[in-house]
């Protein structure tokens, strides 16, 4: 993919949500009638309200019953994602056009997830699809073979961003599924004190290190990779001079053949940068193509470290249920397809009720890292004050996301949303199904989520003061059958295509992060500046002018 600037003649300026005809209807309509919604009183004058605000996607179905939302909202916000021609967007993403305008890519991590067999509707599509299927195949065959090597018990994945939260979420999700055997962690911080704990407890004979890194640039894991590659090569006896500069080291000159055949076979990358990977001693590498954006990548070669702890046929099946929310976002009309909803609702609280924030309170242990996640996936997308022709947005964009898996958000900020004097819309996350724990554990689990639902929305007004709670609170319930790989998959894709339907109609490029630029810029200088000035680095407030 190579069409390059937002003027090209690939790229798709669909309008704007702010020069919509919807958006003037919305506007009088929330200042009339919107902004007073009451949502007990919806509950409770319309017994079909569940019903007809429930939707049903592949491995998720929503409740949007507690929002505040009347049928007229509704309505508006359908006609506002039809005037802004929201369907060619989404045409544009699954046929591979280069919406990635300031990069000159596509965003076409869609196609990863196509199963074997698929037909593409263009040419160009089967041509890059026959790629990633090879690609893909190449992976997942050395990913059983790390499964059935038992002299590997620890596999360490460095990566930072989307290179260690996908693959590290949906480890964490499908623990169940992990072979046992193989340890997974994963490093990701600067700080040493990540690697260093991590290493702590490992045997150098018996560690796999992937390196995980789109650009094999990321200061983060540059460090990181070659302080493994030196605690690696010191237990066979060599020392490596501890790197001075920044950036890729490439490996010395006299390290002995033998250690390079070492290197070789403890080290892995998945990146888009063979070339570098390369230098720094890796021959085994699992490349992938440049219109895989970082934080959408765990479908790819990223996602080795998923693939070794769970085999083939479950990352096959997480690609499935991810390919099975992607058809519905392709062919499903907007009243009912699902990530559109979502998104319609995020631009509803945002820019009209004014909602800085949004809450993500998975009722599951497995989905614990999931507000992490989710943390890069939407404010690293939409987190942006520029639309693609250059002017800025006025509007406020992408919420505040954050979070804690339940029930443990309940005695921690839980109080805050019952009666705070802000209003934080919830996404609550439930499962039908419970996994290692027993059936009662998992209905007093799901008890809760549903009593804390109820709480935001009807309140509590008897009693002293101090015991009020406002209710008319809002909040969506996301159900997925049981934590197992499709339904992973599915959600993950769900909030992939949420965050871009949100995009769209904000006029942002979502798959672009400048504003991460200009810190790492910085950091590189005055590392610089002060290298190797142990002193000063230690003298924390000289460090800091
Ligand atoms: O945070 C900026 C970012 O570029 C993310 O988008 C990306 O996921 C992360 O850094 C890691 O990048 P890489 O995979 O190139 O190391």
């Amino acid at each position: 993919m190579t069409t390059s600037t937002s003027s090209g003649p690939a790229f798709l300026a669909t309008p704007r949500c702010d020069t919509t005809q919807a958006w003037r209807d919305l506007q009088s309509y929330f200042e009339t009638q919107g902004r007073h919604f009451d949502v007990r009183q919806a509950l409770q004058a319309e017994p079909q309200r569940f019903a007809q605000m429930a939707i049903e996607a592949p491995h998720v179905r929503a409740d949007f019953s507690r929002n505040l939302l009347d049928a007229s909202t509704l309505q508006l916000l359908n006609a506002l994602a039809q005037q802004c021609q929201l369907q060619a967007s989404i045409d544009a993403l699954f046929s591979g056009l280069p919406l990635n305008t300031t990069e000159g890519r596509a965003a076409w991590h869609v196609l990863l997830r196509c199963p074997p067999g698929f037909a593409p509707e263009h040419p160009a599509m089967a041509q890059a699809l026959m790629n990633v299927q090879a690609s893909q195949d190449a992976f997942l065959s050395y990913a059983e073979q790390v499964r059935l090597d038992e002299s590997i018990t620890d596999v360490v994945n460095i990566g930072i961003g989307g290179s260690d939260l996908g693959p590290a979420v949906v480890v964490q999700a499908l623990e169940a599924y992990r072979t046992a055997g193989k340890r997974i962690h994963f490093v990701s911080n600067m700080d040493g004190d990540d690697l260093g704990l991590t290493l702590r407890g490992l045997d150098p004979a018996r560690t796999l290190f992937l390196v995980a890194s789109k650009s094999f640039g990321t200061a983060e894991t540059m460090v990181n990779a070659q302080v493994a590659r030196a605690w690696l090569l010191a237990a066979h006896g060599y020392v490596l001079p501890e790197a001075q500069q920044q950036g890729v080291q490439p490996l010395p000159d006299d390290v002995p053949d033998a250690l390079r055949a070492l290197l070789s076979r403890r080290f892995v990358a998945m990146t888009s940068n063979a070339q570098a990977a390369n230098a720094f001693g890796i021959t085994t590498i699992f490349p992938f193509a440049d219109w895989v954006g970082g934080r959408f990548s765990l479908w790819s070669s990223i996602g080795l470290s998923i693939a070794i702890a769970i085999g083939t046929q479950h990352f096959r099946a997480l690609l499935t249920g991810a390919h099975a929310m992607d058809q519905h976002f392709r062919t499903t009309p907007v009243a009912r397809n699902l990530p559109v909803q979502l998104a319609l609702l995020d631009i509803w609280y945002r820019n009209f009720h004014g909602f800085p924030t949004r809450c993500i309170a998975p009722y599951s242990h497995g989905l614990r890292r999931l507000p992490a996640y989710l943390q890069q996936l939407e404010m690293e997308s939409n987190g942006k004050g520029c639309d693609w022709n250059g002017d800025p947005i006025t509007l406020a964009t992408a919420p505040v996301i954050w979070g804690e898996a339940g029930t443990n958000c309940q005695h921690a900020f839980f109080q805050l949303i019952h009666q705070g004097p802000q209003v934080i819309p919830v996404e609550f996350i439930v499962l039908r199904e419970h996994g290692l724990g027993t059936a009662a554990q998992h209905r007093a689990l799901q008890a809760n989520a549903v009593a804390q639902a109820r709480a935001l929305t009807f309140g509590k007004h008897d009693g002293p003061a101090y015991k009020h709670c406002p209710g008319n609170r809002p909040s969506t319930m996301l159900v997925l059958d049981r934590l197992d790989p499709a339904s992973v998959g599915a959600l993950i894709a769900l909030y992939e295509h949420r965050t871009f339907v949100a995009g769209r109609l904000w006029g942002i490029n979502s798959f672009d992060q400048w504003g991460v630029e200009l810190g790492k810029s910085l950091a590189k200088e005055i590392l610089a500046a002060h290298q190797p000035d142990e002193a000063a680095a230690q003298d924390v407030m000289r460090w800091l002018r």
